[in-house]
Protein backbone atom coordinates (compact mmCIF):
# COMPACT_ATOMS: atom_id res chain seq x y z
CA UNK A 1 0.00 0.00 0.00
CA UNK A 2 1.49 3.25 -1.08
CA UNK A 3 0.61 6.03 1.08
CA UNK A 4 1.80 9.99 0.13
CA UNK A 5 1.66 13.04 2.47
CA UNK A 6 -0.71 16.12 1.49
CA UNK A 7 -1.09 19.33 2.52
CA UNK A 8 -4.19 20.62 3.27
CA UNK A 9 -5.70 24.31 3.50
CA UNK A 10 -8.08 24.34 6.37
CA UNK A 11 -10.31 27.69 7.88
CA UNK A 12 -10.35 27.22 11.56
CA UNK A 13 -12.83 29.45 13.81
CA UNK A 14 -10.75 30.45 17.14
CA UNK A 15 -13.55 32.32 18.17
CA UNK A 16 -11.63 35.61 19.02
CA UNK A 17 -10.01 36.25 15.82
CA UNK A 18 -12.49 35.01 13.69
CA UNK A 19 -11.15 33.20 10.52
CA UNK A 20 -7.50 32.00 10.26
CA UNK A 21 -6.43 29.89 7.07
CA UNK A 22 -3.51 27.40 8.78
CA UNK A 23 -2.40 24.45 7.15
CA UNK A 24 -2.70 20.95 8.60
CA UNK A 25 -0.44 17.77 7.43
CA UNK A 26 -2.39 15.04 6.42
CA UNK A 27 -1.30 11.49 5.67
CA UNK A 28 -3.32 10.12 2.86
CA UNK A 29 -3.56 6.22 1.26
CA UNK A 30 -4.01 6.86 -2.44
CA UNK A 31 -4.10 3.26 -3.09
CA UNK A 32 -6.90 2.76 -0.63
CA UNK A 33 -8.47 5.64 -1.99
CA UNK A 34 -8.20 4.59 -5.68
CA UNK A 35 -9.67 1.01 -4.57
CA UNK A 36 -12.70 2.53 -3.19
CA UNK A 37 -13.22 4.53 -6.24
CA UNK A 38 -12.83 1.24 -8.42
CA UNK A 39 -15.18 -1.06 -6.12
CA UNK A 40 -18.06 1.63 -6.53
CA UNK A 41 -17.14 2.35 -10.25
CA UNK A 42 -17.73 -1.48 -10.93
CA UNK A 43 -20.87 -1.72 -8.62
CA UNK A 44 -22.37 1.08 -11.37
CA UNK A 45 -21.39 -0.83 -13.92
CA UNK A 46 -22.95 -4.06 -12.30
CA UNK A 47 -26.02 -3.45 -10.91
CA UNK A 48 -27.27 0.14 -12.21
CA UNK A 49 -28.68 0.82 -15.55
CA UNK A 50 -27.07 2.01 -18.27
CA UNK A 51 -27.69 5.92 -19.02
CA UNK A 52 -28.68 5.73 -22.79
CA UNK A 53 -29.10 9.49 -24.19
CA UNK A 54 -29.84 9.62 -28.16
CA UNK A 55 -29.35 13.15 -29.12
CA UNK A 56 -31.34 14.24 -31.73
CA UNK A 57 -31.99 16.85 -34.34
CA UNK A 58 -31.83 17.93 -38.09
CA UNK A 59 -28.45 18.09 -40.13
CA UNK A 60 -26.95 21.44 -38.55
CA UNK A 61 -29.20 21.63 -35.99
CA UNK A 62 -25.70 21.48 -33.29
CA UNK A 63 -25.56 18.36 -32.21
CA UNK A 64 -21.70 18.13 -33.05
CA UNK A 65 -21.33 20.89 -31.15
CA UNK A 66 -23.37 20.24 -27.88
CA UNK A 67 -22.21 16.69 -27.68
CA UNK A 68 -18.58 17.32 -26.65
CA UNK A 69 -20.45 19.56 -23.22
CA UNK A 70 -22.74 16.52 -22.56
CA UNK A 71 -19.28 14.04 -23.00
CA UNK A 72 -17.37 15.91 -20.13
CA UNK A 73 -20.23 16.29 -17.84
CA UNK A 74 -21.95 13.15 -17.99
CA UNK A 75 -18.76 11.59 -18.54
CA UNK A 76 -20.05 9.28 -21.24
CA UNK A 77 -19.14 9.02 -25.08
CA UNK A 78 -20.78 10.54 -27.52
CA UNK A 79 -20.96 7.48 -30.39
CA UNK A 80 -21.77 9.24 -33.75
CA UNK A 81 -22.23 6.96 -36.34
CA UNK A 82 -21.68 10.06 -39.00
CA UNK A 83 -17.88 10.21 -37.58
CA UNK A 84 -17.62 6.16 -37.48
CA UNK A 85 -18.92 6.28 -41.46
CA UNK A 86 -16.83 8.83 -42.68
CA UNK A 87 -13.80 6.99 -40.56
CA UNK A 88 -14.68 3.72 -42.86
CA UNK A 89 -14.39 6.23 -45.97
CA UNK A 90 -11.14 7.49 -44.72
CA UNK A 91 -9.99 4.12 -44.15
CA UNK A 92 -11.72 2.70 -47.44
CA UNK A 93 -12.88 -0.67 -45.49
CA UNK A 94 -15.83 -2.44 -47.44
CA UNK A 95 -18.20 -0.59 -45.19
CA UNK A 96 -16.71 2.67 -46.15
CA UNK A 97 -17.12 2.03 -49.53
CA UNK A 98 -20.34 0.79 -49.47
CA UNK A 99 -20.84 3.99 -48.00
CA UNK A 100 -19.33 6.93 -49.66
CA UNK A 101 -21.48 7.70 -52.50
CA UNK A 102 -24.92 7.25 -50.42
CA UNK A 103 -23.26 9.65 -47.75
CA UNK A 104 -21.81 12.60 -50.14
CA UNK A 105 -25.47 12.24 -51.93
CA UNK A 106 -26.93 13.12 -48.58
CA UNK A 107 -28.82 10.16 -48.20
CA UNK A 108 -29.27 6.67 -45.79
CA UNK A 109 -26.78 4.23 -45.35
CA UNK A 110 -28.46 1.21 -44.84
CA UNK A 111 -29.96 -0.27 -41.68
CA UNK A 112 -27.93 -3.34 -41.69
CA UNK A 113 -24.82 -1.14 -41.94
CA UNK A 114 -25.04 1.21 -38.82
CA UNK A 115 -27.19 -0.83 -36.86
CA UNK A 116 -23.81 -4.13 -36.77
CA UNK A 117 -21.50 -0.36 -35.87
CA UNK A 118 -23.67 0.62 -32.90
CA UNK A 119 -23.92 -3.25 -31.76
CA UNK A 120 -20.14 -3.84 -31.68
CA UNK A 121 -19.30 -0.05 -30.43
CA UNK A 122 -21.48 -0.09 -26.94
CA UNK A 123 -19.82 -3.59 -26.24
CA UNK A 124 -16.75 -1.71 -25.37
CA UNK A 125 -15.76 -0.87 -21.94
CA UNK A 126 -16.04 3.10 -21.93
CA UNK A 127 -19.59 1.90 -22.74
CA UNK A 128 -20.13 0.49 -19.04
CA UNK A 129 -21.84 3.36 -17.26
CA UNK A 130 -23.76 4.79 -20.69
CA UNK A 131 -23.20 6.26 -23.96
CA UNK A 132 -24.52 9.66 -25.76
CA UNK A 133 -25.71 8.18 -29.47
CA UNK A 134 -25.42 11.03 -32.11
CA UNK A 135 -27.00 10.72 -35.66
CA UNK A 136 -28.49 7.02 -34.23
CA UNK A 137 -31.27 5.78 -34.70
CA UNK A 138 -31.97 7.78 -37.71
CA UNK A 139 -35.19 5.47 -39.07
CA UNK A 140 -37.85 3.63 -37.38
CA UNK A 141 -36.14 0.43 -38.01
CA UNK A 142 -32.88 1.44 -36.36
CA UNK A 143 -34.58 2.41 -33.25
CA UNK A 144 -37.09 -1.01 -32.83
CA UNK A 145 -33.58 -2.80 -33.27
CA UNK A 146 -31.89 -0.34 -31.17
CA UNK A 147 -34.71 -1.20 -27.96
CA UNK A 148 -34.15 -4.97 -28.80
CA UNK A 149 -30.32 -5.10 -28.61
CA UNK A 150 -30.68 -3.62 -25.00
CA UNK A 151 -33.44 -5.46 -23.90
CA UNK A 152 -30.98 -8.05 -24.15
CA UNK A 153 -29.64 -6.72 -21.25
CA UNK A 154 -32.51 -5.31 -19.74
CA UNK A 155 -32.18 -2.14 -20.56
CA UNK A 156 -33.74 1.11 -23.10
CA UNK A 157 -33.12 4.53 -24.06
CA UNK A 158 -33.39 6.83 -20.93
CA UNK A 159 -33.53 10.15 -22.83
CA UNK A 160 -33.82 11.81 -25.78
CA UNK A 161 -32.39 15.53 -26.56
CA UNK A 162 -34.15 16.65 -29.24
CA UNK A 163 -32.74 19.99 -30.71
CA UNK A 164 -35.03 21.73 -32.53
CA UNK A 165 -34.12 23.99 -35.21
CA UNK A 166 -36.26 25.52 -38.41
CA UNK A 167 -35.41 24.49 -41.87
CA UNK A 168 -34.26 27.69 -42.65
CA UNK A 169 -31.89 28.47 -40.87
CA UNK A 170 -29.93 25.24 -41.40
CA UNK A 171 -28.67 26.01 -44.45
CA UNK A 172 -26.46 28.79 -43.93
CA UNK A 173 -24.71 26.58 -40.81
CA UNK A 174 -24.74 23.70 -43.01
CA UNK A 175 -22.49 25.33 -45.96
CA UNK A 176 -20.76 27.86 -43.43
CA UNK A 177 -19.29 24.54 -41.32
CA UNK A 178 -15.47 23.91 -41.52
CA UNK A 179 -14.40 20.72 -39.35
CA UNK A 180 -11.11 19.66 -37.81
CA UNK A 181 -11.16 16.33 -38.91
CA UNK A 182 -9.18 14.23 -36.27
CA UNK A 183 -10.91 16.01 -33.19
CA UNK A 184 -14.57 16.95 -34.81
CA UNK A 185 -14.91 19.85 -33.82
CA UNK A 186 -16.64 21.86 -35.59
CA UNK A 187 -16.42 25.67 -36.80
CA UNK A 188 -18.54 28.05 -38.54
CA UNK A 189 -17.47 31.12 -40.77
CA UNK A 190 -20.11 33.46 -39.07
CA UNK A 191 -21.09 31.93 -35.47
CA UNK A 192 -17.83 30.06 -34.40
CA UNK A 193 -14.95 31.07 -36.92
CA UNK A 194 -11.86 29.95 -35.86
CA UNK A 195 -9.12 31.95 -34.64
CA UNK A 196 -6.69 31.94 -37.27
CA UNK A 197 -9.81 33.30 -39.94
CA UNK A 198 -8.82 35.64 -42.85
CA UNK A 199 -11.42 37.03 -45.17
CA UNK A 200 -10.36 37.31 -48.57
CA UNK A 201 -11.55 40.24 -50.42
CA UNK A 202 -15.20 38.60 -51.84
CA UNK A 203 -16.00 38.05 -48.29
CA UNK A 204 -14.94 34.54 -48.54
CA UNK A 205 -12.73 32.70 -45.74
CA UNK A 206 -9.09 32.14 -47.16
CA UNK A 207 -8.93 28.09 -47.23
CA UNK A 208 -5.02 28.81 -45.94
CA UNK A 209 -6.01 30.25 -43.01
CA UNK A 210 -9.11 27.65 -41.46
CA UNK A 211 -7.17 26.32 -38.99
CA UNK A 212 -7.85 24.39 -36.14
CA UNK A 213 -7.66 26.63 -32.53
CA UNK A 214 -6.21 24.02 -30.73
CA UNK A 215 -3.51 21.84 -33.14
CA UNK A 216 -3.16 24.52 -35.82
CA UNK A 217 -3.82 21.81 -37.91
CA UNK A 218 -5.76 22.52 -41.52
CA UNK A 219 -10.06 22.73 -41.29
CA UNK A 220 -11.88 20.84 -43.91
CA UNK A 221 -15.54 20.93 -45.45
CA UNK A 222 -17.90 17.84 -45.79
CA UNK A 223 -18.44 16.82 -49.28
CA UNK A 224 -22.04 16.51 -48.10
CA UNK A 225 -22.21 20.21 -46.99
CA UNK A 226 -23.75 21.55 -50.09
CA UNK A 227 -27.10 23.33 -50.30
CA UNK A 228 -28.13 20.29 -52.90
CA UNK A 229 -26.86 17.41 -50.72
CA UNK A 230 -28.85 19.15 -47.81
CA UNK A 231 -32.35 18.92 -49.58
CA UNK A 232 -32.28 15.22 -49.07
CA UNK A 233 -30.74 15.09 -46.07
CA UNK A 234 -33.77 17.21 -44.61
CA UNK A 235 -36.17 14.91 -46.39
CA UNK A 236 -34.33 12.10 -44.68
CA UNK A 237 -35.13 13.72 -41.64
CA UNK A 238 -38.68 14.42 -41.51
CA UNK A 239 -39.68 11.26 -43.67
CA UNK A 240 -37.89 9.25 -42.04
CA UNK A 241 -36.18 10.22 -38.27
CA UNK A 242 -38.74 12.65 -37.08
CA UNK A 243 -41.20 9.59 -36.33
CA UNK A 244 -38.63 8.41 -33.74
CA UNK A 245 -40.19 11.05 -31.45
CA UNK A 246 -43.84 9.83 -31.37
CA UNK A 247 -42.11 6.10 -31.30
CA UNK A 248 -40.52 7.33 -27.85
CA UNK A 249 -42.75 10.10 -27.20
CA UNK A 250 -45.59 7.59 -24.52
CA UNK A 251 -42.27 6.71 -22.52
CA UNK A 252 -41.72 10.38 -21.09
CA UNK A 253 -38.34 10.62 -22.31
CA UNK A 254 -38.36 13.37 -25.33
CA UNK A 255 -37.22 16.61 -24.31
CA UNK A 256 -37.13 19.53 -26.39
CA UNK A 257 -34.66 21.89 -26.71
CA UNK A 258 -34.42 24.93 -28.64
CA UNK A 259 -31.57 25.04 -30.81
CA UNK A 260 -32.23 28.31 -32.67
CA UNK A 261 -30.39 30.60 -30.15
CA UNK A 262 -26.60 31.08 -28.95
CA UNK A 263 -24.85 27.50 -28.63
CA UNK A 264 -24.57 29.26 -24.76
CA UNK A 265 -28.33 29.06 -24.70
CA UNK A 266 -28.43 25.51 -26.23
CA UNK A 267 -26.06 24.35 -24.06
CA UNK A 268 -28.17 25.86 -20.74
CA UNK A 269 -31.01 24.17 -21.98
CA UNK A 270 -29.60 20.44 -22.82
CA UNK A 271 -28.55 21.09 -18.89
CA UNK A 272 -32.01 21.32 -17.44
CA UNK A 273 -33.16 18.55 -20.06
CA UNK A 274 -30.66 16.64 -18.97
CA UNK A 275 -31.72 16.76 -15.37
CA UNK A 276 -34.28 14.11 -13.54
P1 LIG B 1 -24.03 12.97 -39.46
O1 LIG B 1 -22.57 13.17 -39.38
O2 LIG B 1 -24.74 12.38 -38.32
O3 LIG B 1 -24.64 14.36 -39.90
P2 LIG B 1 -26.02 15.09 -39.57
O4 LIG B 1 -26.98 14.38 -38.70
O5 LIG B 1 -26.52 15.48 -40.90
O6 LIG B 1 -25.64 16.21 -38.65
P3 LIG B 1 -24.47 17.19 -38.85
O7 LIG B 1 -23.19 16.61 -38.36
O8 LIG B 1 -24.48 17.72 -40.25
O9 LIG B 1 -24.98 18.39 -37.95
P4 LIG B 1 -24.91 18.63 -36.39
O10 LIG B 1 -26.30 18.57 -35.83
O11 LIG B 1 -23.87 17.79 -35.72
O12 LIG B 1 -24.48 20.16 -36.42
P5 LIG B 1 -23.16 20.89 -35.90
O13 LIG B 1 -23.09 20.86 -34.42
O14 LIG B 1 -21.93 20.44 -36.62
O15 LIG B 1 -24.38 12.07 -40.74
C1 LIG B 1 -23.81 12.26 -41.98
C2 LIG B 1 -24.28 11.20 -42.96
O16 LIG B 1 -23.89 9.89 -42.49
C3 LIG B 1 -25.80 11.08 -43.14
O17 LIG B 1 -26.30 12.01 -44.07
C4 LIG B 1 -25.93 9.63 -43.63
O18 LIG B 1 -25.57 9.50 -44.95
C5 LIG B 1 -24.89 8.91 -42.78
N1 LIG B 1 -25.44 8.39 -41.51
C6 LIG B 1 -25.05 8.77 -40.25
N2 LIG B 1 -25.76 8.10 -39.33
C7 LIG B 1 -26.62 7.31 -40.00
C8 LIG B 1 -27.64 6.39 -39.59
N3 LIG B 1 -27.92 6.18 -38.29
N4 LIG B 1 -28.35 5.75 -40.55
C9 LIG B 1 -28.08 5.94 -41.86
N5 LIG B 1 -27.14 6.79 -42.33
C10 LIG B 1 -26.42 7.47 -41.39
O19 LIG B 1 -23.52 22.38 -36.35
C11 LIG B 1 -23.58 22.74 -37.71
C12 LIG B 1 -22.93 24.11 -37.90
O20 LIG B 1 -23.71 25.10 -37.23
C13 LIG B 1 -21.52 24.21 -37.33
O21 LIG B 1 -20.73 24.99 -38.20
C14 LIG B 1 -21.70 24.93 -35.98
O22 LIG B 1 -20.57 25.72 -35.65
C15 LIG B 1 -22.94 25.77 -36.23
N6 LIG B 1 -23.77 25.87 -35.05
C16 LIG B 1 -24.06 24.90 -34.15
N7 LIG B 1 -24.90 25.34 -33.20
C17 LIG B 1 -25.17 26.63 -33.52
C18 LIG B 1 -25.99 27.64 -32.92
N8 LIG B 1 -26.70 27.41 -31.82
N9 LIG B 1 -26.03 28.86 -33.54
C19 LIG B 1 -25.33 29.12 -34.66
N10 LIG B 1 -24.52 28.20 -35.26
C20 LIG B 1 -24.46 26.97 -34.70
Amino acid sequence: MSSFLSRFAMLCCDGTTGMEETTKEVEVDASAIQEAVDQTKEKFATYWPRNIIILFGAPGSGKGTVAPNMEALLETPQLSTGDMLRAAVAAQTEIGKQAQEVMKAGGLVSDEIVVGIIRDRIKEDDCKFGFILDGFPRTLDQAKALDAMLSEEGACVTKIIALTVPDEVLEERICGRWIHKSSGRSYHVKFAPPKSMVLKDDGKPDPESMLDDETDEPLMQRPDDTAEALVKRLEGYHGETVPILEHYESAGIVKKVNADQKPEGVWEEVQTALKR
